[in-house]
């Protein structure tokens, strides 16, 4: 298997390929296939992009279709059959059926610009710069989302100062000090040296920051906070929406409606570029043309992910996460957290964390993701320290594969616990 240009040319900043050093030809469902015909099971599901697994004939046959009817591959955001079909099965069969009243934005197509725009709006509305965001979150690289984002790899490498951001202790942090009082006091106390914010940013789970799901009713508490002093709430759902987490969106299971939704990667169907910005109908005061992007609303991903939407509605997709969210959860319970004490895992859906933090840490973390790569199994490490495993397999995975990935966990794991 030859991967000499990629060491010799590509740049330093490749990531992935170092953990999966092998090159990948096919993929199919939840299994990935390397040149020399060695199969995956796949635990990353492209980060959140492939809820619906690697190509789904479905998909591509509405893709393949798409592509051969003469129909706009590009469109910028003219007016197309694809975005009127895309935006009319969103309206029908996820907002109206929840009772949200959301316009949408289609932004640049990655989720950082989904945040990028998200941030933009807010302070656009209130007229204020400042935005509280979590301590552990992780909202993107370019330079508005990444001074939300805090771990410290990606804000070294942004070169200027960021601000306008106050980071605000994540709830787990310090389970004794109740978050959202702390942030009434920094809006109240007028000797806490912070600015009133446009918004308070959050994932309702940090996936990149270490597999924390947050209560509902501190989501809750920070609903009534937003309302109470005038600040808007937005949440991003471009990880843990679409599914994720046993709901289609991931802050239904607290009963809130925050004012701006961002979500991107699985929106796109099976890893086309998508993001959506959602907002209050009243918080829509953009001058036309005042946040843009060459390669907003992408005709073959409206394409893709209409039929991923439809699919996740005509199978209910979140009830087969839930069901399969206690799969793992019990195998971590009985079967992995049992052969050794130091182990801690936590998750919600399909979207688990296996903590090594007592365990040896990142470098512990770093040997079993190499480990399970060996044995078949792809996963990535997240966290404070990349100190715990994320288990995220694609929504669709069948049974028979998402116990084999598991085995495959263990077998790992008991190899990591052999070396000492
Ligand atoms: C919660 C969240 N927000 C934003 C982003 C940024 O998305 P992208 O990498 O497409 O820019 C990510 C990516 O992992 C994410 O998990």
């Amino acid at each position: 298997m030859d991967t000499a240009i990629f060491d010799q040319y590509e740049s330093n900043v490749r990531s992935y390929c170092r953990s999966f050093p092998k090159v990948l030809v096919k993929a199919k469902g939840a299994v990935v296939t390397d040149e020399d015909g060695r199969e995956y099971v796949d635990f990353f599901a492209g980060s959140g992009a492939l809820n619906f697994g690697h190509n789904p004939d479905y998909m591509i046959d509405a893709m393949v279709e798409h592509l051969r009817s003469g129909a706009l591959l590009h469109g910028m955001d003219m007016f197309t059959p694809a975005k009127r079909e895309f935006l009319t099965y969103f309206e029908e069969h996820i907002l109206a059926p929840r009772g949200l009243h959301y316009k949408v934005q289609f932004s640049g197509p990655t989720g950082t610009n989904a945040v990028e725009c998200a941030v933009k709006l807010a302070r656009l509305n209130k007229k204020r710069q400042n935005i509280f965001a979590l301590m552990g979150a992780f909202h993107g690289m370019t330079l508005g989302a990444l001074a939300l984002t805090t771990d410290r790899c990606s804000r070294d490498g942004a070169g200027v100062a960021m601000g306008n951001v106050t980071h605000i202790p994540a709830p787990y942090m310090f389970p004794e000090l109740d978050t959202v009082a702390y942030m009434e006091r920094l809006l109240t106390d007028d000797h806490s040296g912070a600015e009133k914010p446009a918004a308070i940013v959050l994932e309702t789970v940090q996936a990149d920051g270490g597999i924390y799901v947050f209560d509902p009713e501190w989501l809750r508490g920070v609903r009534a906070l937003c309302d109470k002093y005038d600040i808007l709430m937005v949440t991003d759902d471009i990880q843990v929406g679409c599914g994720r987490t046993g709901t289609f969106f991931s802050f239904e299971r607290a009963g809130i409606v925050p004012d701006i939704v961002t979500l991107s990667k699985s929106i796109g169907g099976c890893g086309m570029p998508l993001s959506l910005v959602l907002m209050r109908p009243e918080l829509d005061i953009w001058e036309p043309g005042q946040h843009t992007g060459t390669f907003r609303g992408n005709q073959l991903s409206l394409v893709a992910g209409k039929a991923g939407l439809q699919y996740m509605v005509e199978h209910d997709l979140p009830s087969q996460v839930r069901r399969k969210g206690a799969i793992v959860e019990d195998y971590l319970k009985n079967e992995i957290c049992p052969m050794d004490g130091r182990l801690t895992y936590r998750g919600i859906g399909l979207l688990w964390g296996l903590d090594l933090s007592g365990l040896g840490g990142g470098d512990a973390a770093k040997r079993m993701v190499s480990l399970c790569f060996e044995n078949g199994l792809i996963l990535e490490r997240v966290g404070r320290d990349n100190s715990v495993l994320k288990l995220m397999p694609p929504l669709v995975i069948e049974d028979e594969l998402l116990l084999k990935g598991l085995g495959l966990l263990k077998k790992s794991l008991a190899q990591l616990l052999r070396e000492g």
